[in-house]
């Protein structure tokens, strides 16, 4: 959620750090800062709100060193303002420490601290780390760090600067990403690559309980007792192009534009179309592991949950294996049913998700095998699972998430067709499936080309207070997923249903003042939602429809109409979800909202 930066080397770090910043942003923006060794000691400049803000309090009060670590906050504990700002110090003002995480146990340290005269000056759990590596600091700062870290309960990734100790960068993670880059003469460490591929690809990434020594020649890692660990070096393959916003307005709009690409990435090299099969070369799991599973368990969060949920319908219907959908947060917390013939799809675009990785290691804890569907490459979950589908669909950097979600449908997609040809499904019956997933791309560009009509929609209802989405089948996650995407960029309510439960209880709402967007392409279940859209019709509501042919039963009863393709039942997802991503981003622009960064919220969330 927050953001971490270092860098130790020969080059002025403080417009690189502030740099690296801009490109995390994204993942947690109330306020930032940075602290740098000036040659005589640390100074540190933080400031409330955007990076803007942070540059500007730099350009009044300039700061110089070559050596430095710097934060974007998502405020936990503590409002966002300059004080709960990270960095934080110690009372000397000679330790800066940069923190990702919480620390849980900080109240009863923060107590223990004061009582020996620690004097602290934010709300923040992070400033008792700063409190704990003084008090136990004798000259070396990662001695201090090791003591400091072993009275610590939570997560962390953190970055540390000694004015005491000064040519070095300690850093040091457990449940919150970290990783380190190499460069020549220079080295940096960050919570996301992002923040230094414009300086380096060469990267290792940190795991829990390990801790790392960057000086400007070198790092070494070890673990916590400060035993060595020997750690491969890994290489960046994405392009610096793929992080910037490349002529759109915003990067929400870029990452919907790509989806024709960004699917064929999915399935570059898995899809075998003439014998209707998908190669999965990462799931590490034997045919005869496939062929006696008994149950599939996904778990994930937000977007990602959506997908899972049409997954566990592609896998039901065509893969005939009995498959739960558990919210990532909720499984950890109860006693699910698992066995060793249970495979847990575990699905998260950053990776880095915390409730879906406490959720992985549980269903790993009980027996299970477990698979990522990820994008991130190098991510925990990535590393962590015992098997996986890599999404392929570079990074994603709105907060809103888009063509992550098109990813994973695919992703799934693939897993039906590989499960199901290993039980009943016909060879026919997989050409069928295989030959509609390589017609997607460009269906998709045929609804993109037609954005401005979705433009025009959005202008009609860029006032609206409330939306009701409504779908059935294959659609119904659609609904929820379309929902989602307007509530978080246009702080407009909306809600997903199911199309026939509206009349349990929502149908209450419909009004004239009350959109409803009904997911109705020509699918099983048409002539059931043309039923539901009468149903709402005959209440004056209005009514926004996402269909596939002209339909002579909707006549008279749609105010707004967006025709998508048609294809197979199970990948109407794919194609329905790009109008509802279209229309989210042109209400939220209309309202002159902040699209990429919608308050609140951030790109990862790292915490539980
Ligand atoms: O990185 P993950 O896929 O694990 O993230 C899960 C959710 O936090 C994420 O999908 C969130 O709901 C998005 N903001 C939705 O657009």
């Amino acid at each position: 959620m927050c953001g971490i930066v270092g860098y130790i080397g020969e080059k002025q770090a403080t417009t690189l750090l502030v740099d690296g910043l801009k490109r995390l942003e994204y993942r947690g923006y109330d306020s930032a800062g940075v602290s740098l060794m000036n040659g005589n000691g640390l100074e540190t400049r933080k400031a409330k709100g955007k990076i803007a803000m942070l540059e500007q309090a730099i350009a009044s009060d300039p700061i110089k060193g070559k050596i430095g670590i710097a934060h974007t906050r998502w405020a936990t504990h503590g409002p966002p303002n300059e004080c709960n700002a990270h960095p934080h110090h110690d009372c000397k003002g000679k330790i800066s420490v940069v923190h990702n995480g919480i620390i849980e146990n900080y109240g009863p340290l923060r107590a223990m601290l004061q009582k020996t005269g620690h004097v602290f000056v934010s709300e923040t759990d992070t400033e008792v780390l700063a409190h704990l590596i003084e008090a136990a600091f004798d000259g070396n700062l990662e001695d201090a760090v090791v003591d400091a870290l072993a009275l610590v309960e939570g997560t962390y990734g953190i970055a540390v600067l000694s004015a005491d100790d000064p040519d070095k960068i300690v850093a040091a993670r457990k449940g919150s990403p970290l990783l380190i880059g190499i460069g020549e003469g220079e080295n940096y460490v960050a919570s996301d690559v992002a923040a230094i591929l414009a300086h380096t690809r060469e990267v290792v990434y940190l795991d829990d309980g390990e801790m790392a020594v960057l000086t400007r020649d070198g790092y070494s890692v070890c673990d916590l007792y400060q035993q060595t660990v020997k750690k491969g070096v890994s290489r960046i393959d994405w392009d610096l192009d793929q992080i910037e916003k490349g002529g759109f307005d915003h990067f929400m709009l870029k990452e919907i534009m790509e989806q024709p690409q960004t699917i064929t990435n999915t399935m570059r090299g898995r899809l075998v179309t003439e014998e209707g099969f998908s190669k999965l070369g990462g799931l590490n799991l034997s045919m005869e592991e496939l062929q006696n599973l008994d149950q599939i368990i996904i778990t994930a969060c937000g977007t990602s949950w959506h997908s899972a949920l049409i997954g566990e319908l592609m896998i039901e219907e065509h893969a005939r294996i009995r498959c739960e959908v558990e919210y990532a947060s909720e499984f950890r917390y109860r006693n699910p049913i698992v066995t060793d013939k249970t495979l847990c799809v575990v699905i998260s675009q950053s990776g880095e998700t915390a409730d879906t990785l406490a959720a992985m290691r549980e269903a790993k804890r009980r027996g299970a095998r477990t698979l990522g569907l990820v994008n991130q490459v190098g991510s925990t979950i990535a590393r962590e699972d015992d098997g996986g589908i890599y999404l392929h669909a570079g990074p994603e950097i709105g907060v809103a998430s888009t063509k992550a979600f098109t990813s994973q449908v695919i992703a799934l997609a693939l897993l039906t067709l590989k499960l199901g040809r290993l039980r009943n499904m016909s060879v026919v019956q997989g050409r069928d499936i295989a030959q509609a997933m390589e017609a997607l791309p460009a269906q998709i560009q045929s609804i993109l080309d037609r954005a401005s009509e979705v433009e025009t929609i959005a202008e009609a209802f860029s006032d609206a207070t409330n939306f009701l989405y409504l779908g059935r089948g294959y659609n119904f996650p659609v609904a929820l997923e379309g929902a989602l995407k307007l509530k978080e960029i246009s702080y407009i309510h909306a809600e997903g249903y199911p199309a026939a439960e509206m009349k349990h209880g929502p149908i209450a709402l419909i009004d004239a003042d009350m959109p409803v967007v009904f997911i109705a392409p020509h699918d099983s279940v048409f002539e059931k939602v043309v039923s539901n859209v009468q149903e709402v019709k005959a209440r004056g509501g209005r009514v926004i429809a996402i269909t596939s042919r002209e339909e002579p039963s909707l006549a008279g009863k749609i105010d707004y109409e967006f025709r998508i393709p048609e294809t197979i039942d199970m990948l109407n997802p794919v194609l329905a979800a790009i109008p509802l991503q279209l229309l989210a981003y042109y209400i939220a622009a209309k309202r002159g909202l902040n699209v990429d960064q919608p308050r609140n919220l951030a790109k990862s969330v790292t915490v539980e």
